[in-house]
């Protein structure tokens, strides 16, 4: 091991690049490995599992109320076609690169060291807000059923969301004992996730099946509403396309369904964290892509056909913001359907927590594994054979922040997060397809270099469609990690001390 070696293909200082072999050969060190024991099947059943969550259950309703009304169906399309750009990009890379980090992973072994810091540190926000969010809203269905029953939380408990409400206890302890199911292995949650999977999708057959019976056409009319200026507020909360093109902040018409689809955006948010499980794999080459793109496709149909029905059965303005999908049901008069839908919810919102709550330690380990991060996180657990240490540390703080914040804000933030990350992507395959051409691909993205930059421009519209506001938390984020960067990561990066081609 030499401190000053030099291979041929990389550069220096924070462009310098990890290459693909070495990625994958640090994946074989025992001390550091993770069982390879996933399949297509269980990628297939884990994107499911997390895609379909708070977005379609809760944020379909608000959209539609707010800012795009029938035409949310045409959101969900857009934002469809955003994430099926970027999900040709991430399987490429995903069988190209098989290791636990995901676009982290990615950007290491082709753009550099500092991009590659940046994107994961960008990813840390994205799981472990994402998480929180979903923990909120899944505690929010969970005290609805119990209200049901006649059991009420005292108001300090229920929440920051709601009235009087402090701490939200409930999502809290979900994110808790999720933890500790992810500290005992990867078998046991792929299998309660494949059983929460199954109870989730009849759920939302159900919303599409049942609910076609009591849609009423005069609801589709107007499809696209026309546009209206929102009342006076800060310009902090207008889309930043609009502000910076000085538009007059306006919802629905055919701005406001590009509003509508940077937030529902969040329903697809999941199914890039299946890439962050290539290192589980068995034959990573060839079901990664299989799952990534199935799961992709199948929730994209479902998304369009709940929006469809639920806007159908309910006029838009009277849709309601908590759990539309039930209350559409309660407001045609069939509570028991409303039931059962809140059930299904509260069950599916766990599933969503738990895989992007993995997503976010497997991040975590492969920074740690490189030294970007102290090495103390990326040792496995000598029986379960998980990273035990990032997932304590980041669940505890996961449901610390989840018992105290509030819902709406994180979850923006979250989407300027994931969108930043397609666009690396994109731009990884392009640079990579350059730089190691030689490299065995399973799965080939089509039409490069079209299609990727085709992807960063549908990524970064979506991120224009976003408010001034999240823009402004997401560089406050971005500095410190680039902050932390400098006075941790870059001294101690393993590929810094070792040279990309060191076996160490
Ligand atoms: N896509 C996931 C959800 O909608 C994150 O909850």
């Amino acid at each position: 091991m030499s401190t000053d070696q030099q291979p041929p293909q990389a550069s220096t200082g924070m462009f310098r690049t990890k290459t693909v072999e070495q990625s994958i050969r640090d994946t074989e060190e025992p001390e550091h490995a993770l069982k390879k024991s996933l399949s297509a099947w269980d990628l297939t059943v884990f994107g499911v599992g997390v895609i379909i969550g708070t977005g379609i259950f809760v944020l379909t309703g608000k959209v539609a109320k707010e800012n795009a009304g029938p035409a949310t169906a045409l959101a969900f399309v857009a934002a469809g076609i955003v994430c099926a750009l970027a999900a040709l990009c991430y399987a490429e890379f995903a069988s190209t690169v098989p290791v636990a980090g995901s676009a982290y992973t990615f950007a290491y072994a082709s753009i550099g060291e500092l991009p590659a810091w940046i994107i994961g540190w960008d990813l840390v926000l994205e799981f472990a807000l994402g998480t929180a969010v979903v923990a909120v809203g899944w505690s929010g269905y969970v005290r609805s059923l119990m209200d049901n029953i006649g059991w009420h939380l005292p108001a300090a408990l229920e929440g920051p969301d709601v009235a009087d409400g402090v701490f939200d206890v409930l999502a809290f302890l979900l994110v808790l004992v999720l933890t500790v199911i992810l500290v005992l292995g990867m078998k046991l949650s792929a299998r309660i996730t494949a059983l929460v999977v199954a109870i989730k999708v009849t759920v939302v057959m159900i919303v599409i099946v049942a609910g076609l019976f009591f849609i009423v056409g005069d609801n589709y009319s107007p499809f696209i509403p026309p546009s209206v200026t929102p009342p006076a507020g800060s310009g902090w909360d207008a889309p930043l396309i609009q502000t910076i093109f000085g538009y007059e902040p306006t919802n629905f018409g055919v701005m406001g369904i590009f509003t509508a689809a940077s937030v529902v955006f969040f329903a697809f948010i999941g199914f890039d964290v299946v890439a962050t499980a290539a290192e589980e794999t068995k034959l990573p080459q060839r079901d990664m892509p299989r799952g990534i793109l199935g799961s992709l496709f199948i929730c994209t149909v479902l998304y369009v056909a709940v929006a469809l029905v639920v806007t159908g059965m309910q006029h838009y303005s009277e849709l309601s913001v908590s759990a539309p999908l039930a209350d559409a049901f309660k407001a045609t008069g069939h509570p028991f359907y409303a039931g059962v839908i809140s059930f299904g919810a509260a069950v599916g919102l766990t599933t969503v927590c738990l895989i992007l709550l993995l997503g976010q330690t497997r991040v975590f380990f492969a920074m740690s594994r490189d030294g970007l991060l102290p090495r103390f996180f990326s040792v496995t657990h000598p029986r379960f054979r998980t990273p035990y240490r990032p997932t304590i540390l980041l669940g505890v703080v996961i449901a610390i922040v989840a018992g105290f914040t509030s819902i709406e804000e994180l979850a923006t933030l979250v989407n300027i997060g994931t969108l930043f990350a397609f666009v690396v992507v994109a731009f990884g395959v392009i640079v990579l397809r350059r730089s190691r051409p030689d490299l065995p691909r399973a799965f080939r993205t089509p039409w490069v270099p079209v299609l990727p930059i085709l992807s960063i421009a549908a990524s970064f519209w979506l991120m224009l469609n976003l408010p001034g506001e999240t823009w402004f938390r997401f560089a406050v984020w971005m500095a410190i990690g680039i902050l932390v960067y400098f006075l941790y990561g870059r001294r101690n990066s393993r590929l810094g001390k070792a040279g990309p081609d060191a076996v160490y």
